[in-house]
């Protein structure tokens, strides 16, 4: 079996990841080594009621060298520090990361098989070793998206983004939820009366979320009852950094250079759902597919792909966080042809799509990626 180096197993994407791997049980196939940064020397987790052994200690070349595959949820600064140390140290195992650090390097791959096993199995029988998970949207949409870019039917598209708590850290979804019960604290006992003024509800609620008593230390400004229309770095160039990944990553993930490259653009926003992002898309489509035959390829594309009719009833209850959070489903929806450009009648398509960001935004990718490399 192959000696398989866990590390950054306790956060909340390595927790997720510890989920999946147990319960598709992953770790029957390998010979699992637990590392941590803080507590080397401690005992390690009970899988499948297995001791594991001591904790190794994540910082120590040596140990990391003994694994044939490591996979991490550590974080970027993490493997800024110690993946060039272990390859210079001549080490040439599979390194299975989360982070961003490495994704857009020539020597590294974006995994998210169901859409490019073709290009991650290219890539190992050249011999690439270093495997590294996307951003959590663009997998997100590749994953709803699959079955038009399998037909060639994305010209471009653009993405307007409705991001959860969860893609900035597990603090700040504790955060929003403090939000949240600051707010509806401020107003318990006008919202106990019904008889009491609407107007002074909100201007109570309105005048708490700007207020110092509104927690705000990690996301720097109120996102509940309210949101944030940027998300991660100023690029300098009017666009953030996560909506730079749109492109960058889309056309990585599918192997597409030159001028195969599809255009992405779009704007990203956080909204305080929990840990599932949602994208509104238009895409101009190559040619002209009827709707119903859309439907139908992006059905047949990959299994967690759930085509949902475009139907109000359907479309509030199943295209939601509120629905999906914490399954591997990726809806998608509110398919329509979108009335525009008369001489291009039939190729704009609106859709919307909805995942789990710690699911196949994250965990579910690094989990089947390892299943890949144990064969
Ligand atoms: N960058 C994403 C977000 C999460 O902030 O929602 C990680 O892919």
């Amino acid at each position: 079996k192959r000696v398989v180096g866990m590390v950054g197993w306790r956060g909340m994407v390595g927790s997720v990841l510890m989920q999946r791997m147990q319960a598709e049980k992953d770790f029957a196939e390998v010979e699992p080594v637990f590392f941590s940064t803080s507590a080397a020397g401690g005992a390690g987790p009970t899988i499948d009621g297995k001791e594991t052994g001591k904790l190794q200690d994540a910082g120590s070349i040596d140990a990391l060298k003994k694994m044939d595959a490591i996979i991490t949820c550590q974080g970027g600064d993490w493997t800024n520090e110690v993946y060039p140390k272990l390859r210079a140290a001549g080490w040439n195992g599979y390194w299975i990361d989360a982070a961003s650090s490495l994704r857009m390097k020539d020597d590294a791959v974006i995994i998210l098989d169901p859409v490019n096993d073709h290009v991650i199995r290219d890539a190992m029988a050249k011999g690439v070793k270093n495997y590294v998970g996307g951003n959590c949207t663009v997998s997100l949409m590749l994953m709803g998206l699959q079955g038009l870019f399998k037909a060639g039917l994305v010209e471009w598209l653009t993405s307007m983004t409705y991001q959860a708590a969860s893609g900035a850290g597990a603090q700040n979804m504790r955060e929003m939820l403090s939000q949240m019960a600051v707010a509806s604290g401020s107003v318990k006992e006008q919202l106990a009366d019904p008889a009491s003024s609407i107007l002074e509800i909100d201007r109570r609620v309105s005048e708490v979320i700007r207020s110092g008593d509104y927690p705000t230390k990690n996301f720097g400004v109120p996102l509940a009852g309210s949101l944030i229309p940027w998300i991660d770095k100023d690029l300098g160039n009017g666009q953030s950094k996560e909506e730079w990944k749109g492109e960058a990553e889309t056309n990585k993930i599918l192997g597409l250079t030159g001028d195969k490259v599809i255009p992405v653009e779009g704007l990203c926003v956080r909204i305080s759902a929990m840990r599932c992002h949602s994208q509104a898309m238009t895409i101009k489509l190559t040619k002209d597919v009827p709707v119903g035959e859309i439907e139908g390829m992006l059905a047949a594309a990959n299994p967690w792909a759930k085509v949902v009719p475009n139907e109000r009833e359907r479309s509030i209850r199943e295209l939601t966080p509120a629905d999906i959070s914490g399954t591997l489903n990726v809806p998608v929806g509110r398919l329509r042809k979108l009335e525009l450009e008369p001489t291009n009648k039939g190729r704009y398509l609106s859709a919307f799509t909805c995942g789990d960001q710690l699911l196949w935004g994250a965990a579910e990718p690094l989990r089947r990626m390892l299943r890949i490399v144990v064969g």
